[in-house]
């Protein structure tokens, strides 16, 4: 370590300087000798010295001042300094430890006494070097690893966002299948989707529980898909039997969708299941009535009867906007909840603005290949249940 140690000499007088320098050269310093405050402070920056020797009393820039810039320097704060005073000299030394001085010399400088203290110094400043260069080498570690982890979780982010996209678009083509057969776009989907999330919203059931029945509704129907098309396109009224083939694509879809392992198809599955029930028992396919229904079951229903009710069909024409409202109206307490109709009614101006097409309450079905900013409902397996509120049954109504 020693043949390596760096030290700096400052004295105005040059006997005392190469005295100093015989005394340290043969035992393996590098030593540097400055005459002046001034040139001591310009070796500091320049030969990064392990120890500074420093004499107090020089012309112009004394030792104090010297000291002073030294240690409110960071790139010299941290070096040792040596004051190196005359005998006696207690008030003279007071003042240096104030100003940071790291040890004393007393002239005439004793040979053994410089070499011990020279050789102590450069030890804590070695040992301080080291603590830095471990922070430093901490520092770029811990930097490294955050970098790291930063870009393994946008690169997971992108991979569930990509993954949500592509269920989604899943999710839709699936619907949009259900629906082909009887209605000629994607349009009634969107639609009653995008009402059933604003009434749960209104209803204040929280984003997330929002976000759910807006990706959960598109699939209300996907049983269709198992009801033979002699009954699906009778273009004439249904005959006992073929209505309970009807009846049965609550049944069909609630299976397909049955064993979900996330709560957003489990959410589906019961929207699927339900969304034919009536708060009066006369609904189907299991005549529940009131809150036996659950919430997810009652949203949809008002959604998707005002939609059917508002949109022309191959058998009969689309009733007005006021006219649909005041069947929701009419039939609240019998086919609808009474309290999801009152929300239904009190956003009058959203449904208006969804049933156009520029969509307020949520995103539409086209928005489901494109929107990112929250996260797909339950894409993971949640300890939370997020949708419950939406599946709550109680036993009495
Ligand atoms: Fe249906
Ligand atoms: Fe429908």
């Amino acid at each position: 370590m020693n043949d390596q140690a760096s030290i700096l000499v400052v004295d105005d007088e040059y006997d005392n300087l190469y005295l100093i320098h015989d005394m340290l050269v043969p035992h393996g310093y590098q030593v540097h000798l400055a005459s002046s405050g001034q040139e001591a402070m310009d070796l500091a920056q320049g030969s990064s010295p392990d120890v500074i020797l420093l004499d107090i009393n020089m012309p112009g820039m004394d030792g104090f001042r010297v000291l002073e810039y030294l240690k409110s320097d960071g790139q010299t704060r941290f070096v040792p300094v040596v004051m190196v005073t005359g005998q006696g000299d207690v008030s003279h030394r007071i003042r240096a430890l104030e100003l940071g001085a790291d040890d004393f010399l007393t002239k005439p400088v004793d040979c053994m006494e410089l070499r011990a203290r020279v050789r102590s110094l450069v030890k804590v400043k070695a040992y301080h070097d080291h603590m830095v260069d471990h922070q430093r080498e901490l520092e770029r570690e811990v930097e490294e690893r955050t970098k790291a982890l930063r870009h393994a979780k946008e690169r997971l982010h992108e991979a569930h966002v990509n993954l949500k996209h592509a269920s989604l678009t899943t999710i839709y083509h699936l619907s949009r299948a259900a629906e082909y057969k009887d209605e000629d776009t994607g349009e009634h989907i969107r639609r009653m989707s995008n009402y059933a999330a604003a009434i749960a919203r209104q209803m204040n059931l929280g984003e997330r529980v929002v976000e759910g029945i807006l990706y959960a509704a598109p699939m209300h129907d996907i049983g269709k898909l198992g009801v033979p098309d002699r009954v699906l396109l009778k273009p004439g009224k249904l005959d006992r039997e073929e209505w309970e083939l009807m009846k049965q694509h609550t049944v069909i879809g609630a299976s397909i969708l049955e064993g979900g392992k996330t709560e957003f198809i489990r959410l589906a599955s019961v929207i699927a299941l339900t969304h034919h029930e009536k708060w009066d028992g006369s609904g189907y396919p299991r005549g529940l009535a009131g809150k036996k229904i659950p919430l997810a079951g009652r949203i949809t229903a008002v959604a998707d009867v005002f939609d059917a009710l508002t949109s022309k069909r191959p058998y009969k024409e689309a009733m007005t906007f006021e006219k649909a409202m005041e069947i929701i109206k009419g039939e609240s307490g019998s086919h609808f909840d009474p309290e999801v109709v009152e929300a239904f009614l009190s956003i009058e101006d959203i449904i208006v603005q969804i049933k156009e097409g520029s969509s307020a309450s949520g995103l539409s079905v086209a928005e489901f290949q494109e929107d990112t900013r929250v996260p797909f409902p339950d894409f993971h397996p949640s300890p939370h249940q997020p949708f419950s509120p939406l599946l709550r049954v109680t036993t009495k109504s």
